[in-house]
């Protein structure tokens, strides 16, 4: 086996959570009369919720925003978004996610969570997957969200494995560069796969069980 443990991203990765953020993110926008669009939602994959906003807001022209309205805009825009995970059961967690996660498991393998949610037990919980993974960590346990590596440094340090024996498996191009920070190999899916930011660049989930032998 080429690797000890897979850490996953989660939002876009394990579940579609990353949909429910860009309808989200899309109402704050409209409501503040911002453009928002699918190209500004991808560079907010892997990014932390402020620095989302940050984000949103270089295209906003129109008084200065206190540090409160920035961070009621925030606040607005979680409430929407919890609002959507509210909806989430077990079955929306796809065949091919669970069958791929019980496979791995089956080949030995230690499995963990790296996500800059603090939603991430929220998640986990509506799922039915909140105990099934062997660490988590997430938005709540980091200070600097992807690009940088802490939170997959994290989480190898919570299972005890170096980093040289874990593959991240992400679908943003900042995750993939916080696993590659972290001195992970880093397997995309979706918009990380389609730029070539991994070293595998994957269709489909299912293809770890073969990426990892
Ligand atoms: C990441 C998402 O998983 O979590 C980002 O890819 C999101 O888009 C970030 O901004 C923080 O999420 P939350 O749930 O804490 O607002
Ligand atoms: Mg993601």
């Amino acid at each position: 086996m080429k690797f000890k443990a897979i850490i996953f991203d989660l939002d876009g990765v394990i579940c579609s959570t990353d949909e429910y953020h860009y309808w989200a993110w899309k109402k704050m926008s409209d409501g503040l009369g911002v453009p928002f669009n699918r190209e500004i939602n991808n560079r907010l994959r892997g990014v932390s919720r402020m620095d989302c906003l940050e984000i949103i807001l270089e295209k906003y022209h129109g008084p200065a925003l206190s540090d409160g309205q920035k961070a009621a805009l925030a606040q607005q825009k979680n409430d929407m978004y919890r609002e959507s995970l509210k909806e989430m059961s077990p079955d929306d967690l796809s065949p091919e996610v669970k069958e791929t996660l019980d496979a791995l498991r089956a080949l030995g393998l230690k499995l963990a969570i790296g996500s800059s949610s603090k939603n991430t037990p929220f998640i986990l919980g509506q799922l039915g997957l909140k105990d099934y993974f062997d660490a988590v960590s997430d938005g709540n346990n980091i200070t600097r969200s992807k690009p940088d590596p802490q939170v997959f440094v994290m989480a190898a340090d919570m299972l005890g494995i170096a980093p040289e024996n874990c593959l991240v498996v992400e679908d943003a191009v900042s995750g993939a560069e916080a696993g590659h920070a972290g001195g992970m190999k880093v397997a995309c899916l979706g918009d990380a796969a389609s730029k070539g930011a991994g070293d595998w660049n994957m269709q489909s989930i299912r293809e770890l069980t073969d990426i990892v032998k």
